[in-house]
């Protein structure tokens, strides 16, 4: 595997993310809806960064099939707190197509909240497809398939420190385990 982003890379952009979310909140409460799996560690390190109120909710999505190339769609909410009237932030781990964050979006919306935006750590630009853009975004990347750092290939590799592109070797000898 290749890194693209190192460790050191990594917690200074979502640092950086933060401080960009505290500015815009000014010390008004937030509740964080965490998109699982892929956002698990992005999650622990940006609310330590963050010292207005915060509250953590979770909510499920998958768009992967275990691949590497987008399938359906499906979203559990029942691990949702309750957000209605509540400032949210919805944070996952990349914006690829950006069909899952748009999914996600929408089903909050249906819970009124008193405000809705979204915080990724990575946007694939070349691959956008939804016609909004997330409200933050700690790195662009180019069009690979990138592991590490909660994201997974067929759920491997979402410990890694860094953020990696695989080999080809790699995918094949993952979907062969
Ligand atoms: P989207 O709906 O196409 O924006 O896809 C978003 C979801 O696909 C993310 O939450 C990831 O779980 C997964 N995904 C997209 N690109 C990658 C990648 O390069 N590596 C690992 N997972 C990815
Ligand atoms: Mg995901």
């Amino acid at each position: 595997m290749r890194t693209i982003l190192s460790e050191a890379e990594l917690q200074s952009g979502v640092e950086e993310m933060a401080g960009r979310i505290t500015e815009r909140y000014e010390g008004e409460p937030l509740t964080i809806v965490a998109v699982m799996t892929g956002s698990l560690v992005l999650l622990a390190d940006v609310i330590r960064h963050l010292s207005m109120p915060v509250r953590v909710s979770l909510i499920q999505a998958s768009s992967y099939r275990g691949g590497t190339e987008s399938g359906d769609l499906w979203i559990r909410d029942d691990m949702m707190l309750d957000v209605s009237g509540r400032h949210v932030l919805v944070v996952d781990d990349i914006f690829d197509t950006g069909r899952t964050l748009e999914a996600v979006l929408k089903c909050i919306q249906d819970m009124a909240p008193a405000s809705l935006a979204s915080a990724v750590l990575l946007h694939k630009r070349e691959r956008q497809v939804v016609d909004f853009e997330p409200d933050f975004v700690a790195f662009d990347i180019p069009d690979e398939f990138v592991v590490g750092y909660g994201l997974d290939y067929q759920d491997l590799y979402r410990n890694l420190p860094f953020l990696a592109v695989l080999d080809p070797e790699e995918i094949a000898q993952g979907a062969a385990t």
